[in-house]
């Protein structure tokens, strides 16, 4: 299907092509070369983070810290269900359990009451997600895994930029991820991060990453003595990716800058629609950079069901992030079926994802807000109507 207005759209320059294409042009080392170190240390400088590794993807690099971090079987992890399936494999890659703990309704965050509640003697780790470029509850967080002396590990593969009190997230907890897939903020395409502070876990990331080997200069650059010390896998990102990251880091603040130009112009519209409510951050110490924009519809799930398929037939592509990941065959199967999280649950019947890009234009938002108040003024005149029936 061709949408008039996608989800998403990447934002990409012609400096981007340039500095793929000379590695292109290089005729060598289009897998591991100089591109990827200048990149870690961009990343590095920009989060104000101590260490920082790429990987292929924002899912290899949360697999290889739960390697890294050698949790197994018998340990449990504390995860929320209302996050992409990737956030809950983790722990089960390793043999761990993934203890699901529900949500608030502010930043769509791990509620850190309800982690207290679920911690046992088996607990290990926190892997909080920031929704769609919203900083939850960290610093919150942050106080709980310190109190009962777990590992926080931030999935903030949504979220690259976002900020609570003016630190960028990511750099809360010891260790934490970010995807560059081609919906985020910035991208490689596909590609990933760790941040870490845990000089240990950097070391043992980088032998996971590439095999587990030891080598003088680099696989590809010396003839020297190698060795493999640790079991690893092939979880690199190339050069070619590398160099594309580098410039896109360059204009990812002007990205942001007009994503939450974008949302503050819908905000401000959408909000006067009585049936729905916002992404508004729940204070200045909030800074969101909108990766997603995701309204709740309060009036069911059918409501929320019927007000996508309208949005489609206009052109408008929305989607629903996320359903509850406990919900899925797997996790049932797995013996989840039982777990109920009412606010996950009720949360997940609300959420209507838009389409939310730094190129999105006034006409293309008008455009979603005329559909979405044309839709609702309907559906008051069809209740009138039933309710006239039924008289
Ligand atoms: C919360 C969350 N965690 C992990 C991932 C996995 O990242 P990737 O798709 O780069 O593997 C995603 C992907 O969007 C995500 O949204």
């Amino acid at each position: 299907m061709k949408w008039k207005i996608p989800l998403f759209k990447i934002y990409w320059t012609e400096a981007d092509v340039k500095e793929a294409e000379k590695v292109i042009r290089s005729g060598m080392y289009w897998a591991t070369g100089s591109q990827i170190e200048e990149f870690e240390t961009r990343i590095k400088e920009y989060l104000s983070a101590k260490y920082c590794l790429t990987f292929n993807s924002g899912g290899s690099a949360l697999y290889a810290l739960m390697l890294a971090y050698r949790f197994k079987q018998g340990d449990e992890i504390i995860v929320p269900s209302f996050t992409f399936i990737a956030t809950a494999y983790a722990p089960i890659y390793v043999g761990a359990k993934p203890i699901f703990a529900d949500v608030e309704f502010e930043t769509f965050g791990l509620d850190p009451e309800d982690v207290v509640e679920r911690i046992t003697p088996k607990t290990k780790a926190i892997i909080p997600i920031h929704y769609g470029g919203m900083p939850c509850k960290i610093e919150k967080l942050n106080e709980v895994a310190e109190d009962h002396n777990l590992v926080l590990i931030e999935d903030a593969a949504e979220s690259f930029g976002a900020k609570f009190k003016g630190r960028c997230v990511g750099t809360f907890g010891e260790s934490a991820i970010f995807s560059f897939c081609h919906n985020k903020v910035f991208t490689t395409g596909e590609g990933g991060c760790v941040v870490t502070e845990n000089k240990k876990i950097y070391e043992r990331l980088k032998l996971i990453r590439s095999y587990g080997r030891v080598t003088e200069r680099g696989y590809f650059l010396s003839a020297g003595n190698i060795d493999y010390v640790e079991i690893g896998y092939n979880f690199r990102m190339s050069t070619l990716l590398a160099a594309l990251g580098i410039s896109q880091l360059t204009h990812v603040d002007n990205a942001i800058a007009m994503r939450r130009k974008n949302a503050k112009y819908l905000n401000r519209n959408l909000a006067k629609v009585d049936s729905i409510v916002v992404p508004e951050p729940p204070s200045n110490n909030y800074f969101a950079v909108y990766q997603m924009y995701t309204i709740r519809v309060l009036g069911g799930k059918e409501l929320r069901d019927e007000l996508m398929r309208f949005l489609q037939e206009k052109g408008i592509m929305s989607r629903v992030y996320f359903e509850p990941v406990h919900k899925y065959s797997i996790f049932r199967n797995l013996g989840y079926k039982e777990l109920s999280l009412p606010n996950t649950e009720e949360l997940s019947s609300q959420v209507l994802t838009l389409p939310m890009y730094p190129q999105l234009d006034r006409c293309d938002m008008d455009y979603i807000i005329n559909s979405i108040k044309e839709f609702f003024s309907r559906n008051k005149i069809n209740e009138k109507e039933t309710n006239n029936k039924g008289m």
